[in-house]
């Protein structure tokens, strides 16, 4: 994800537009292990409709509901199907999706490089040789990764469910939808915002940026590129770009006027980039108010892991929250922490209900309390539960 704790230049020309703007702009058991590709099983112990211009991301209801690598609860991530059923549930925004490049320098939509755990890859013989072990932010990890592939030989690939132990109904879906190119979600956005008279808006995220650019693919100048073409590079455009390295958000400040956030994984971790520039800086340092003043420079706000804003004690339980919700309100820092789950092992421990690794626990009550906190938004794997909470919370 582009954090240690736990992510040459183009051959393209680019152009880059500055922009005017001034001042002022993960390790939940789930979040770390779906990050890393895994299998979570068990518990621990146990606006308008122009499709360019809309009111801007200070216009979208509160607290927004993110769906998270789409409807990700109910259909295998990253995949047209995941992010059309969260438009269908009536989400804010759709996180389409998170972006890594391809050999040929296309940009895809998947949660990291490595492919094992949402793809079908290792049932293709073709592509058996291809298997590999790298360091990827300082971890080693095996397995096929995307730049190894041409954007051709990964269209041959069929998306599968990440975690079949804890979502087994979503696998009735497995190598039903491609992997998405990013520029494909830009068409899908525009198509499904024609469609409804409403619209769709996207949160793509940059991931390994750091890693890519030293192979030189380097991500936010293709995705700029991209989100020009298609006029949606502005700051009112309906696109929210977000980053765990702090440097990839800089750099698309330079680029577009999209809405930027940074996202804060654990306290104890330091962005990758930071470790590769050999800042000292923790994600503890950044929380803190001059950490937060700086970030307001170059972005509009951050996504803190939720243990960020609610700490859990060493069972699991939430504790008293921080003042992080306070503070980065003080630097015109809006907070879309991640990510709620309704499974029983991604809730903190007093809201789980019995131990099946696939079954619900008390997730409206879970929103219910982060949502008291005064954040602005939240990412979600369900969509349409966080928009009954939504609504209940606005209720009182
Ligand atoms: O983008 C917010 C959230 O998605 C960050 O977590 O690891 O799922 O990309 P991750
Ligand atoms: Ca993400």
């Amino acid at each position: 994800m582009g954090t240690q704790g736990s992510e040459s230049q183009d051959s393209e020309s680019y152009g880059a537009r500055p922009r005017s703007r001034g001042t002022g702009r993960r390790a939940l058991l789930g979040a770390a292990v779906l990050g890393a590709g895994g299998a979570v099983v068990g518990l621990p112990g146990t606006a308008g409709a122009d499709t360019r211009q809309g009111g801007g991301y200070r216009s979208l209801p509160k607290p927004t509901v993110i769906a998270h690598r789409g409807a990700s609860g109910y259909r295998p991530e990253h995949t047209l199907g995941s992010y059309q059923l969260a438009v269908d549930m009536g989400a804010d925004v759709i996180e389409a999706g998170d972006l890594v490049p391809t050999k040929d320098g296309h940009i895809v939509c998947r949660h990291e490089p490595e492919i094992g755990g949402t793809t079908d890859v290792a049932s293709h013989p073709e592509f058996a040789s291809r298997k590999t072990t790298k360091l990827l932010d300082g971890v080693s990890v095996t397995g096929w990764f995307t730049e190894d592939f041409t954007l051709a030989e990964l269209k041959t690939l069929r998306a599968v469910e990440r975690i079949p132990a804890n979502r087994p109904h979503n696998t009735l879906y497995n190598g039903r939808w491609e992997i998405p190119t990013f520029e494909e979600v830009l068409k899908w956005q525009d198509e499904q915002t024609r469609k409804r008279g409403k619209q769709v808006w996207i949160y793509p995220e940059t991931k390994h940026p750091t890693y890519f650019r030293k192979l030189g693919l380097g991500l936010e100048e293709r995705v700029a590129k991209l989100l020009r073409r298609y006029g949606k590079d502005r700051k009112n455009s309906p696109v929210i770009l977000q980053s765990f390295e702090p440097s990839s958000i800089q750099r698309f400040d330079k680029l577009v006027g999209n809405p930027l956030v940074v996202l804060l994984s654990g306290a104890s971790t330091r962005p990758w980039d930071f470790v590769e520039a050999g800042d000292p800086r923790t994600v503890a340092d950044l929380v803190k108010p001059a950490g937060l003043k700086e970030i307001a420079t170059y972005a509009q706000g951050i996504g803190p892991t939720l243990d960020l804003i609610i700490p859990r004690d060493s069972s699991g339980n939430l504790t008293t929250p921080t003042t992080l919700v306070r503070d980065a309100h003080a630097e015109g820092l809006i907070l879309h922490p991640y990510t709620m789950r309704n499974e029983n092992p991604f809730l903190p421990a007093n809201f789980r209900k019995g131990t099946d690794a696939d079954a619900y626990g008390d997730a409206f009550g879970a929103f219910r309390t982060y949502f008291a906190t005064g954040i602005d938004g939240v990412f979600t794997d369900h969509p349409d539960t966080g928009l009954l909470a939504r609504a209940d919370f606005l209720k009182g």
